[in-house]
């Protein structure tokens, strides 16, 4: 998927060091936006709790930054030993840079590296009337279904090949060796 973006915006990974300007993002949130971001308002407090343990746990984090500054982020959530083929995703984006492409380029890295770890599944929840974030899920073909009054997307992503591992280091501006060793040891594994 072609990625359009606003003037002057770059998406990379977020650094386990960059939970300060994370949280600086999650908390400039308009309260619509952010009761969309955690499926119901939240406090501040909890907000900085969620990104603590986020950022200790095996998430990945893509960011957004338009003119320096983080404006959308994207999480990519494993969901465990239990489940080591599925992860979740959740999305933010500043209400100022909504529907200029950033949620859609942030959900495109995420699938990526999704699929790279041996994600089979995406899970996306979102409220019933979050119907911007649908949107975005079907736009990635996402199955769609109701439950408890929340929506589940879920996206299939396919087995990763050289060329998807090589796609998201070319990114991370990583080496090639390693990406190769790293595909090698995992098809051994698998
Ligand atoms: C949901 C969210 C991540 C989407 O990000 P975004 O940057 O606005 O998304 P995009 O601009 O890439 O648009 C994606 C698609 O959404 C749809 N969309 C965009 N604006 C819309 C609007 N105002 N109403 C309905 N759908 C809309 C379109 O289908 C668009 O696809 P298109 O560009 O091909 O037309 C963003 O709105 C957001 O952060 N919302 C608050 C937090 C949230 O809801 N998170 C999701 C739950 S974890």
């Amino acid at each position: 998927m072609q990625e359009v973006l606003p003037e002057g915006a770059v998406i990379r990974k977020l650094w386990v060091g960059e939970v300060a300007i994370y949280r600086e993002h999650v908390l400039r949130l308009d309260p619509h936006s952010r009761r969309n971001r955690f499926g119901g308002g939240v406090s501040d407090a909890y907000v900085e709790m969620y990104l603590n343990v986020s950022f200790a746990g095996d998430a990945v984090v893509h960011g957004c930054f338009i003119d320096g500054a983080l404006r959308g982020a994207a999480e990519l959530r494993p969901l465990g030993s239990h489940r080591p083929d599925e992860a979740e995703a959740a999305l933010s984006v500043e209400k100022p840079w909504q529907s200029h492409g950033v949620g859609s380029a942030l959900l495109s890295r995420t699938l990526l590296a999704a699929r790279n770890r041996g994600i089979r599944r995406l899970h996306m929840a979102c409220l019933a009337d979050n119907h911007r974030m649908q949107q975005l899920a079907r736009k990635f073909d996402a199955e769609l279904s109701v439950e408890f009054g929340s929506v589940i997307g879920e996206v299939a992503t396919s087995r990763p090949t050289p060329m998807s591992l090589m796609r998201e280091l070319l990114t991370d501006g990583h080496s090639l060796a390693t990406a190769m060793l790293d595909l090698q040891s995992r098809m051994l594994r698998g």
